[in-house]
C-alpha cells in the first residue's frame, strides 16, 4: 500500500519505518527540514533500541522516503496518518492546533478515497472535526478513522511488530477492512469500533495504568508505616488473574511523554464536560506530590540533604530510552538543588538538560558515586541495577536509596551501605 505519515517524532519515525519493513511504500513527512535531511541520512535523532537499523534497511530498499513536501507525500498515499504533536494547552486539554494544521495542508492533494487516520492522542470527536476542516479544503471524497497508539518507548520496535491489539475507530465498512488488511500482518487482535470509542480507550488505557503505578505507591507507603513488605503484597495480589503480577513497580512516580500529560487532559476533558469531580484530577496531583513527598520523608531519614553528596543514578524518565521528559530524575534534582545539596548523575543514554546548579553529569557510574554520602537508583537501567557497588563502597557511611526495589537488601547492606526502599518496612 501508499502510505503517509505526517510528523516524524516518536510514534512517526517508529510506525513509518515499520510500515516499510512490511513492503508497504511509506513516506515520512515533516515540516522541519532538518529532520527531513537526517533522517533521510538513517539519523535518528533519540534513542530506540533496534529503530536505526530498521531505518537504514527501508532507506536502503527504497521503501521508505522523507520529505517536507505535502504534495510529494499526499498525492498518491492511499492512507495517511496523522501523528503530529498534542501538547496540553493552557487549560490542561490537548492542543489540537498540529492536528488541524496537518489536515489542512494535505487537503488539496488528497487522492480519491483516501483514508485519513488519526494516530496522535486526541480527545473523542477529532476525527470529526478533521473531516470539517478537509471537506473546506477539497470535494475529493475520503473517509476518516482513529487508530490509537499503544507502544512503550524503548520497546517501541517490539511493540509495533508485535502490538497487544490493533484498536481501529471507524463506522465505515470500507474504511475499517483496508485498515484491518494493514494491520492484519502484526496482530490478530483487531478490534473496530467507533472512532471515540477508540479514542477514549485510549487515554482509558494509559490513566488507568497510571491509576495502577499511584495505587501501588500509595500501598507501599502504607507499607512502610507497618513494616509490611509491598513486594510481598504485590506477590500476594497478583495472582489474582483479574489482578495480575507484573506493571506493579512502586517508586518516584510515573513519568515519560505518555502518562503525566494524558492523565491530565483526561483530567481536563473531564473537568470540561462537566464531571469536574474525577479520580484523574487526583491522580495528577498525588503523582506531581510523589517525588518531593519521597525525598522529604528519605530526607529525616539520612539527616537532611545540605552539603551531602548525592549520586542521582538514571536520568532518563525510564531505562532503554534517552527520553527524560517529566523523569522522576527531574525532580529529584530540583528537590536537592533547592535544599543545597551536591548532585552527580549518571546516566547510560540520557543528557541532563535543566537547571545545573549544583549539579554535575559524570561519564560513568563510577565517577558518580565517587564521593557519594547518598546513592539513588533511580529507575531500572540494566547498568545501574547489574552494577557490583561493592567496588566502590566509601570509608564512610553512604546511604543507598532503592527506587525501583531492585536490589537485593541483605547483599546491599552487607556492603556496608545504609539500605532505604520503596514500602519496605
Ligand atoms: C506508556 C504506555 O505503556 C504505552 O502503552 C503508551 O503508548 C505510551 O505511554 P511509556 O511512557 O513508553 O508507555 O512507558 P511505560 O513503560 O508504560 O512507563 C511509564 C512510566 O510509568 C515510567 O515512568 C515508568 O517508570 C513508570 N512505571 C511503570 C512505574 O512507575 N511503575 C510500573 O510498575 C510501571
Amino acid at each position: 500500500m501508499k502510505i503517509a505519515c505526517i510528523g516524524t517524532g516518536f510514534v512517526g519515525v517508529v510506525t513509518s519505518a515499520i510500515f516499510a519493513s512490511h513492503g508497504h511504500e511509506v513516506v515520512g513527512l515533516d515540516i522541519d527540514e532538518n529532520k527531513v535531511k537526517s533522517l533521510s541520512n538513517g539519523e535518528v535523532p533519540f534513542f530506540e533500541p533496534g529503530l536505526s537499523e530498521l531505518l537504514k534497511k527501508t532507506l536502503a530498499d527504497g521503501h521508505l522516503t522523507f520529505t517536507n513536501s505535502y504534495k510529494k507525500a499526499i498525492s498518491n498515499a492511499e492512507i495517511i496518518f496523522i501523528m503530529v504533536g498534542t501538547p496540553s494547552a493552557a487549560d490542561g486539554q490537548a492542543d489540537l492546533k498540529y492536528v488541524f494544521a496537518a489536515a489542512e495542508s494535505m487537503a488539496p492533494y488528497l487522492k480519491k478515497e483516501a483514508v485519513v487516520v488519526v494516530k496522535s492522542t486526541v480527545p473523542p470527536g477529532t476525527s470529526k472535526e478533521v473531516a470539517k476542516i478537509i471537506k473546506q479544503k477539497t470535494k475529493t471524497s475520503f473517509t476518516t478513522a482513529s487508530v490509537p497508539e499503544f507502544l512503550r518507548e524503548g520497546s517501541a520496535v517490539e511493540d509495533t511488530l508485535h502490538p497487544s491489539r490493533v484498536v481501529i475507530g471507524t463506522t465505515d465498512k470500507k474504511t475499517g477492512e483496508k485498515l484491518t488488511q494493514l494491520h492484519r500482518p502484526l496482530s490478530d487482535k483487531i478490534i473496530i469500533m467507533k472512532p471515540e470509542s477508540a479514542q477514549m480507550a485510549k487515554y482509558a488505557s494509559n490513566t488507568y495504568l497510571a491509576t495502577r503505578i499511584t495505587f501501588i505507591n500509595q500501598i507501599a507507603d502504607l507499607c512502610e508505616k507497618n513494616g509490611a513488605d509491598v513486594e510481598e503484597v504485590v506477590a500476594g495480589i497478583g495472582e489474582d488473574p483479574r489482578i495480575g503480577t507484573h506493571y506493579w513497580y512502586p517508586g518516584f512516580g510515573y513519568g515519560g511523554s505518555c502518562f503525566p500529560k494524558d492523565v491530565s487532559e483526561l483530567a481536563a476533558y473531564s473537568r470540561a464536560v462537566g464531571e469536574s469531580n474525577n479520580l484523574m484530577n487526583k491522580v495528577h496531583e498525588l503523582n506531581l506530590a510523589r517525588t518531593p513527598y519521597l525525598m522529604e520523608k528519605m530526607g529525616q531519614k539520612i539527616g537532611g540533604w545540605k552539603d551531602k553528596q548525592v549520586a542521582v543514578l538514571g536520568l532518563s524518565f525510564k531505562p532503554n530510552t534517552d527520553d527524560t521528559r517529566e523523569a522522576p530524575s527531574t525532580a529529584i534534582i530540583k528537590y536537592l538543588q533547592q535544599q543545597k545539596a551536591n548532585i552527580f548523575g549518571f546516566d547510560p543514554r540520557a543528557k541532563w538538560s535543566g537547571e545545573t546548579t549544583n549539579f554535575s553529569q559524570k561519564k560513568s557510574l563510577e565517577e558518580a558515586v565517587a564521593h557519594a554520602d547518598v546513592i539513588i537508583a533511580v529507575i531500572e537501567w540494566p547498568e545501574i541495577i547489574s552494577f557490583d557497588f561493592s567496588k566502590t563502597k566509601l570509608n564512610k557511611p553512604q546511604f543507598f536509596i532503592d527506587g525501583r526495589n531492585q536490589f537485593d537488601p541483605a547483599t546491599i547492606k552487607n556492603w556496608n551501605y545504609i539500605y532505604l526502599s520503596i514500602g519496605r518496612g
